[in-house]
């Protein structure tokens, strides 16, 4: 990101036009949590949905149709674009922005390349002694077959090079399925170009943990630790997901233990980038497995996570879009150290008939008005679109999430969500009922 002529406090004491790009829950909550600030002036979304709509001019557009956000931006003067989802990242949107100094907030495409491939995240993890689970890449369907064949494991998780949304992580519990898995990558082609490298990795037990940090390429600072619920049914069954449901802070992940994660993981992240010569400017999202002491890598991603940041971004004080502003001018280093809300927070995905394999859509969503004006309790929208006649009705996957604080425990923090949920209503509509459990 490129320096602005003018130095922090004095563009602070101007308010930010700031767009936010994408359309779920993650950006939702983005927008709720900017639409706070003292320094905003107008909120954008890029396309949004009905929810951000109330506290933001949605903007029409897709989010890879670069040519058109970037004359958005010039039209409306915006200051500041945040990115949500990971594809325009991998397609070089801050690239362009930075061409155009343009503040924003994300990695280039070259920092992107810890979530756009995995190849490239398990070869800087070797190359910079990031623990991670112990690996082979493969570009053959026969190599690949032989390797598994050989193995003296039954357990094996295979993993597409390239982003596949979500679905391209296989957890082998035998040979047979592992053998299946690469027949889809590289017979069936199921995920196209982004198949045509694999990882066979080992299987790794444990707990699993989202952990989040701010990057300007030189500072980074760690952010609230979460839990997210992948699979779609009750005790971690069922197909994975983008995820059923979160809350934070974790209990069981002491101060100490972030310490741990940060100088452990985050450090190393952020030094080995600048060794490469692609410094990460952004937010570095761990998909960490944790056995007692052992940190373990599974994933990079180069954004928020979604249900996470819901759930994160409820306990935090200080001013996101001050924050955002710091990082974006490469003056993480300056601000003060950020302010956590103690207390617990939830969020529960309400998904669509159908999801993940097929989620139905235009389904009549009712009883969202009910969560208006309550405290600490309120609805983010994420696959939610408008009929024909205005009316709110399901237009995706995860549909709505339904968010909760509560200064306590987590056990009333759930009480409180779990009560609120049957308040919303559409045909099909289904939750996890061990969110927080
Ligand atoms: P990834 O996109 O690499 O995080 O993988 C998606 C999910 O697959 C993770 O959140 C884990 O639940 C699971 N997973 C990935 N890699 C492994 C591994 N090596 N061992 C066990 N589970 C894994
Ligand atoms: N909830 C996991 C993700 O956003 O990738």
């Amino acid at each position: 990101m490129i320096k602005v002529e003018k130095p922090l406090n004095v563009l602070l004491n101007e308010p930010l036009n700031v767009l936010i790009i994408g359309s779920g829950g993650r950006e939702h909550a983005i927008c709720r949590k900017i639409s706070h600030s003292p320094h905003l002036k107008q909120l954008f979304c890029l396309p949004g949905n009905p929810g951000t709509e109330s506290i933001a001019i949605n903007l029409d557009g897709s989010v890879s149709d670069f040519a058109k956000i970037l004359s958005l931006v010039k039209e409306h003067k915006i200051d500041l674009t945040i990115v949500g989802p990971e594809a325009p990242l991998s397609q070089g949107i801050v690239d362009l922005f930075d061409e155009h100094q343009l503040p924003i907030i994300g990695p280039n495409q070259a920092a992107a390349r810890l979530e756009s491939s995995k190849v490239f995240a398990k070869e800087f993890c070797t190359r910079f002694n990031l623990p991670t689970a112990a690996y082979q890449t493969f570009s053959s369907f026969d190599e690949a077959v032989l390797y598994i064949e050989k193995s003296e494991k039954e357990e094996h998780v295979v993993k597409v090079d390239g982003l596949a949304a979500g679905k391209g992580v296989y957890v082998c519990q035998s040979k047979v399925a592992a053998l299946d898995a690469l027949k889809e990558i590289f017979l069936e082609g199921k995920f196209g170009d982004s198949g045509s490298q694999v990882i066979i990795e080992e299987l790794l037990t444990g707990q699993e943990l989202s952990f989040f940090a701010l990057s300007d390429g030189k500072t980074a600072i760690p952010l609230e630790v979460a839990q997210d619920y992948k699979r779609l049914l009750d005790g971690q069954k069922g197909p994975n997901t983008g995820g059923m449901g979160s809350y934070a802070p974790v209990e069981w992940v002491s101060d100490d233990f972030k310490k741990k994660m940060f100088d452990s993981i985050v450090v190393p992240t952020i030094s080995g980038m600048n060794d490469l010569g692609t410094p990460f400017k952004g937010i570095l999202f761990m998909g960490l497995m944790i056995e007692g002491e052992n940190i373990q890598v599974l994933e990079y991603n180069v954004r928020f996570g979604d249900p996470e940041t819901q759930a994160i971004l409820e306990l935090l004080e200080s001013d996101l879009l001050e924050v955002f502003w710091a990082q974006s001018q490469g003056s993480l280093d300056s601000l003060p150290a950020l302010k956590w809300k103690s207390g617990h927070s939830i969020c529960v995905v309400l998904s669509s008939e159908g999801y993940p394999a097929g989620p139905r859509k235009g389904d009549d969503i009712n009883g969202l008005e009910k969560f208006d004006g309550k405290k600490d309790l309120y609805t983010l929208h994420a696959g939610t679109g408008r009929n024909s006649e205005g009316n709110i009705v399901t237009n995706g996957g995860r549909v709505v999430n339904i968010c909760a604080y509560h200064s306590e425990s987590l056990d009333s923090v759930r009480n409180k969500v779990y009560k609120a949920i049957p308040e919303v209503v559409w045909k099909g509509m289904y939750y996890r009922r061990d969110i927080g459990l």
